[in-house]
């Protein structure tokens, strides 16, 4: 059942070109427009959204956060993400016209379904974005988009992840597409890439090799850091959050941009730290950002690990080890940027001997507030 994989995480990261393109697949027309009639929301109650606020938890709010860069640039609607448990017991915000987004793997997290009941007694419009069928949260949530990931058995979410960015891309470019942006030729565009980006996945898996060797090699390590700015921040997070629940790991993720505003202070020598780097075309002023905050640490000592386009040869010098992705437009980076941190901590929770599919003190599901 684990398909000749030792663990179900290594199986469930295997299938993650086949989980993006199961998520996209009669999403997109043959002239290359969004059909999301499944959501029933009706397009004229989309085009009055003012606001939109998303819930989630875990690597579910990770995706939450990437999506936020997506609806806000290629919608201009207001967009926050916020973690359902602090959602609930503040006083947000909300009327008829906010669009609630809430993401979930297995449709029963307790923290998101008090989160989008709360929105409902408030009277805003709540779309699910789920993976499992029937589930809780779909079914109380007023429109339903599932992210095809297949069951997802691991604890630590993988594919699960990767589909739900896939359906806040989709969210954000319909949403674009039916209020019609000034974005419109860059939406089309965007949604052509997305199509073929299942292939990307597979080309970044097929690389992984010394990933593996790194992880290994860290295994004695007590800390990680992970650095990422703009949708790259996310991804560093999720990474520290793979590396804690497997490698049982202090690991931390920050934005590169707070570095100087703390963090800084605890670099020290030979410290591994992960940097996700965001593509040197389109934004390329974060692009020399970045490279210079891994100039900063490696000069006090910092052991850099450096995730960064094909092709970007102003990282060479500072990586102590380079890890190559393939070249995504800006947005779409995490879908790519994200998989050698989920190999990275599955290795690295192997060779401390852990449980890999079973983590210390985690359920699947967390059912309970
Ligand atoms: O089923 P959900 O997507 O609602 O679960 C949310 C989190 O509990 C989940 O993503 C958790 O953080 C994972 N173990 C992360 O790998």
């Amino acid at each position: 059942e684990k398909g000749g994989h030792d663990y179900f995480m290594l199986k469930e990261i295997a299938e993650q070109p086949r989980a993006v393109a199961d998520t996209l697949l009669g999403r997109i027309d043959g002239s290359g427009s969004l059909r999301l009639d499944e959501v029933r929301i009706p397009p004229h109650e989309l085009r009055e959204v003012d606001k939109v606020v998303i819930v989630a938890c875990g690597t579910a709010f990770h995706s939450g956060m990437i999506a936020k860069y997506a609806i806000e640039h290629w919608t201009r609607i207001p967009c926050e993400t916020e973690l359902a448990s602090e959602f609930r017991y503040r006083d947000p915000i909300l009327d008829q016209r906010t669009l609630v987004v809430a993401i979930s793997q297995s449709g029963e997290t307790m923290d998101t379904l008090m989160a989008l009941r709360h929105a409902r007694e408030q009277g805003a419009k709540v779309l699910a974005i789920c993976n499992t069928n029937g589930s809780t949260i779909p079914r109380e949530s007023d429109a339903v988009l599932y992210t095809h990931a297949g069951p997802e058995v691991a604890v630590a979410s993988t594919k699960a992840f990767l589909t739900q960015l896939v359906a806040c891309y989709l969210v954000a470019l319909y949403l674009g597409q039916i209020r019609g942006t000034k974005w419109g030729d860059e939406i089309r565009t965007v949604i052509r890439q997305l199509s073929e980006i299942s292939g990307a996945v597979e080309q970044v898996l097929g690389t992984m090799e010394p990933v593996r060797e790194l992880a290994r090699s860290l295994a004695g390590h007590d800390t990680v850091l992970f650095l990422g700015r703009h949708v790259g921040y996310p991804v560093a997070l999720e990474g520290a959050l793979k590396l804690k629940e497997l490698a049982y790991m202090h690991a931390e993720g920050f934005a590169a941009g707070e570095l100087k505003h703390g963090p800084i202070a605890l670099i020290e020598d030979g410290l591994p730290v992960v940097v996700v780097v965001p593509s040197p075309r389109g934004r390329s002023l974060l692009h020399d950002k970045v490279v210079s905050n891994i100039q900063e640490i490696r000069a006090r000592g910092a052991r850099t690990v450096v995730i960064a386009e094909e092709g970007d040869e102003a990282v060479v010098p500072y990586a102590d080890h380079l890890i190559r992705i393939p070249i995504t437009p800006t947005l779409l980076q995490p879908l790519v940027s994200t998989v050698p941190l989920q190999v990275f901590a599955c290795e690295l929770a192997t060779a401390r001997g852990n449980d890999v599919d079973q983590p210390r003190n985690l359920a699947k599901s967390v059912t309970v507030e």
